[in-house]
């Protein structure tokens, strides 16, 4: 009895042990992902000389905005991944198209809203994380019809796409550009609530609009360098 209890003991020790070393090689590979994630986004900004951290404001907004919808952290976590890189296919775009100052062309024009389509190819053979690349597909479409790549609207454009279509445009709007700095507050506020229903799905422009409602030290911008 004693002979088995001390088996069972050391049974048991070694399943601990096994087990502790499983969860820390899961939450090790976990990490190594997110930063693998972080340095790609990071490389898509470097592309761009007027965004500046762009990638990662997106990806902190949709995810803002997806908890404040009530969807669950998994739900959360998969948003922040699509918001880092939902600009992914700019890495197909000439460097002197996406950095050009002045007007573009309307083949320049058509070269960027190659961007969407890039990035889905580039990111459709993620398996782990399947649908990774809806945010960078749909991104530009509009909730009202109208948008790029395939000119879809209302609930046809994947939920996680429409979170990241609000993000992307209140931080174009907060980032400076090359022939503007950072828009007031008040400016912003007005151009969200014009786009309710035409470019953006009101549901997540609504939360939006309540997180500039909140930010009363509009620390949602780009800060000034
Ligand atoms: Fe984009």
């Amino acid at each position: 009895m004693l002979e088995l209890s001390r088996l069972r003991h050391n049974l048991e020790a070694e399943v601990c042990k096994q087990t502790k070393k499983a969860v820390e090689h899961r939450e090790r590979m976990e990490r190594l992902s997110e930063e693998a994630v972080l340095c790609l986004s990071k490389a898509i900004d470097a592309k761009d000389k007027y965004t500046n951290g762009h990638s990662e404001h997106v990806a902190k907004y949709s995810q803002e905005i997806a908890r404040r919808a009530g969807m669950n952290e998994s739900e959360q976590k998969d948003i922040f991944f699509m918001g880092l890189l939902h600009d992914v296919g700019k890495i197909g775009v000439p460097d002197t198209v996406i950095n050009k100052p002045g007007k573009l062309t309307d083949e320049e024009f058509a070269l960027i809203k190659k961007h969407p389509v890039i990035g889905f190819e580039i990111l459709k053979d993620i398996t782990e994380m399947p649908g990774i690349g809806q945010g960078a597909r749909w991104h530009h479409e509009r909730y009202g019809g109208g948008g790029y790549p395939d000119g879809i609207g209302g609930e046809d454009i994947p939920v996680y796409a429409r979170i990241i279509g609000v993000a992307d445009a209140y931080d174009a709007m907060t980032s400076k550009r090359s022939y503007r700095g950072v828009l007031p507050q008040d400016v912003v506020k007005k151009e969200i609530e014009k786009g309710i229903g035409i470019q953006f799905d009101s549901t997540f422009a609504k939360i939006m609009l309540e997180m500039i409602e909140e930010d009363v030290n509009y620390t949602l911008q780009e800060s000034e360098e």
